[in-house]
């Protein structure tokens, strides 16, 4: 048996009318930039998150940087994120024209530890940027405390949980600005690239917009800015898809559940942590081996058996040959749970639309190679 790891086709198949009704709304209209199916999405969006603003952008890295840009953060400046992430967060930080500030994770949650935090605040720390990896939500109310202490701003990366919530918070509620990716793989994903920018803030609001539109705020009028628009058939795309996210996300839980319990037993890998109470949106479900060959030699096994099982992410960001070294980052600690991580982390396939006779066969060739490791 195949089984994938996205089920982008089935989705569409499922709500083909709605997405293709609002694709031909934007066909016929004749307007695909900032025209008025992106304008509508855009207050459906604000609506759906509960911020006073949502503001379409290009991607998700054009959603952390222009924010961080709005909010004055450039040249100079440090941002505090952690090792274990997808490029893009340290990235965003990068071309903002700050410092990255790595830091390491939990070794449970994955997500940044915040007790690490008070200790790689220099004068020169400008904002904190805690990922929602994997679709838990990162320790949001001891983040805001130290932000607050140290009069810094937080930015939620938020690309892989959309639809998540803590126990005692939601996103966006203790940070400045709330970014998201709405590429295809992300849970609410367009036919394409599309990001955005949820925000209370009028003054990021404001800035942002001019950011994203070659620095225009009238027409023919110009300031310094960039191109960065999210068009209106990805607009389109995601309006008739934001109305089932919710759903999505309660099948995803439902899926990983269903590989909690199918997994029970296993002794050679552990298990996704899920903080008890928060909303964990199962962007990814992430198991975790006992090291890298084994990982490697379980993540063969799996794709030989035709499960397109993955890796999220096996080289931490300050292990990547490409990173600005010296112009952009700085790291603050010993970041072993995010080497370790990196080494040990396999994804399995996990989207709504999968097949029980696929979960089933995945949990079989789990413990098959559980099995064959004692
Ligand atoms: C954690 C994280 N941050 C940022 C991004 C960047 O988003 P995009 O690819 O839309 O630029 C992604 C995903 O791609 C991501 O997973």
């Amino acid at each position: 048996m195949k089984v994938s790891f996205y089920g982008h086709v089935r989705q569409y198949e499922n709500i083909k009318a709605e997405i293709d009704a609002n694709m031909q709304e934007v066909i016929m209209s004749g307007n695909f930039t900032l025209g008025p199916v992106g304008a509508r999405f855009e207050t459906q969006a604000a609506e759906y998150f509960g911020s006073k603003h949502a503001i379409g952008v290009g991607n998700g890295t054009d959603a952390l940087w222009l924010s961080l840009m709005a909010l004055g953060v450039g040249e100079g400046d440090e941002v505090i994120t952690n090792a274990n992430t997808f490029f893009a967060t340290a990235e965003a930080i990068w071309i903002a024209g700050a410092t990255a500030v790595l830091i390491d994770c939990d070794p449970k949650t994955k997500c940044i530890d915040p007790t690490l935090i008070e200790a790689a605040i220099t004068p020169k720390t400008k904002a904190i940027m805690p990922v929602h990896l994997y679709g838990q939500c990162a320790d949001m109310p001891a983040i805001s405390k130290i932000a607050k202490a140290n009069d810094l701003y937080v930015i939620e990366d938020n690309a892989q949980a959309i639809d998540g919530a803590g126990d005692t918070f939601k996103q966006g509620e203790l940070s400045d600005v709330t970014c998201t990716s709405y590429i295809i793989q992300k849970n609410l994903g367009c036919f394409g690239d599309g990001g955005m920018v949820f925000t209370d803030c009028d003054k990021v609001n404001a800035e942002v917009r001019r950011l994203r539109n070659h620095g225009s705020t009238a027409r023919n009028h110009h300031s310094y800015g960039f191109n960065s628009r999210l068009d209106d058939l990805q607009a389109g795309v995601l309006s008739a898809k934001m109305k089932h996210i919710s759903a999505w996300t309660d099948q995803r839980i439902a899926w990983a559940k269903n590989y909690d319990k199918g997994l029970a037993g296993v002794k050679s890998f552990k298990l996704p942590y899920a903080t008890p109470g928060y909303r964990h949106v199962f962007h990814l479900y992430v198991l975790e081996t006992a090291d890298e060959a084994t990982r490697d030699a379980m993540v063969k096994f799996l794709q030989d058996a035709g499960i397109d099982a993955k890796t999220h992410y096996s080289i931490a960001i300050h292990k990547q040959a490409g990173f600005p070294w010296g112009k952009g980052c700085r790291i603050v600690g010993s970041l072993e749970n995010a080497e370790h991580n990196a080494k040990t982390c396999v994804s399995l396939p996990l989207f709504p639309e999968l097949k029980q006779e696929e979960a089933d066969y995945v949990i079989a060739k789990c413990i098959e190679w559980d099995n064959a490791q004692a």
